[in-house]
């Protein structure tokens, strides 16, 4: 688990505290964030317990605490990487910060943690998060064919992005 905070030009990102499941609420039940992230509930409540191949951060903006951002990390020698995932409240985003929190979490992940490899992987339509993963250097690897469950109950497609450590965009 990595417990330290990383920042970037204009975000924060600490690890998650115990006293955080308000912020976290606030962030999971918004309704463009439970869109792709699901069960708010559900996404609290994993958030304030990682697995301890997880790591989990609140994204502070000056001191408004307005995203969530978690890695988990493969430690598996032949298959080392890290995955990531983002949700920032509605009043946040397209504002570049998602791109930016994902960059200083990547640079870690690389520079610190020494990976080689970060896979993403947001449903197919969700062409915002696309967009965004694309700004820092993420590549499209191929679609994943009824990956994942939405709030309604049926099964869409998911998008796998990966990106090579020389490929993070300064
Ligand atoms: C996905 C997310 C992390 C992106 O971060 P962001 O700071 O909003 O990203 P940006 O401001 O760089 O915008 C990304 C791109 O989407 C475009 N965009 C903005 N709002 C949009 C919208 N409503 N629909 C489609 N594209 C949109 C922006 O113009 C930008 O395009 P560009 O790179 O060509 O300029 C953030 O929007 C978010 O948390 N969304 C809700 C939860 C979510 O989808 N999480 C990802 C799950 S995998």
């Amino acid at each position: 688990m990595i417990d330290v905070v990383l920042t970037g030009r204009r975000v924060r990102l600490r690890p998650v505290k115990p006293e955080d499941q308000g912020i976290l609420t606030r962030i999971f039940n918004d309704p463009e964030v439970a869109q792709w992230w699901g069960e708010p509930a559900r996404s609290v409540r994993d958030a304030m317990n990682p697995e301890d191949s997880e790591s989990c951060f609140v994204i502070e903006a000056g001191t408004e605490p307005m995203g969530f951002i978690q890695c988990s990390e493969e430690d598996d020698p032949m298959y080392e990487h890290a995955s990531i995932d983002i949700a920032l409240r509605s009043d946040w985003q397209g504002k570049g910060l998602g791109p930016e929190a994902i960059k200083t979490l990547a640079e870690h992940l690389i520079t610190d943690r020494r990976h080689h490899r970060l896979t993403i992987d947001p449903a197919a339509h969700n062409t915002r998060a696309i967009k965004a993963y694309e700004r820092v250097g993420f590549k499209p690897v191929g679609i994943m064919r009824k990956y994942e469950r939405g709030p309604d109950g049926t099964w869409h497609d998911g998008l796998l992005l990966d990106l090579l450590a020389a490929e993070l965009k300064a």
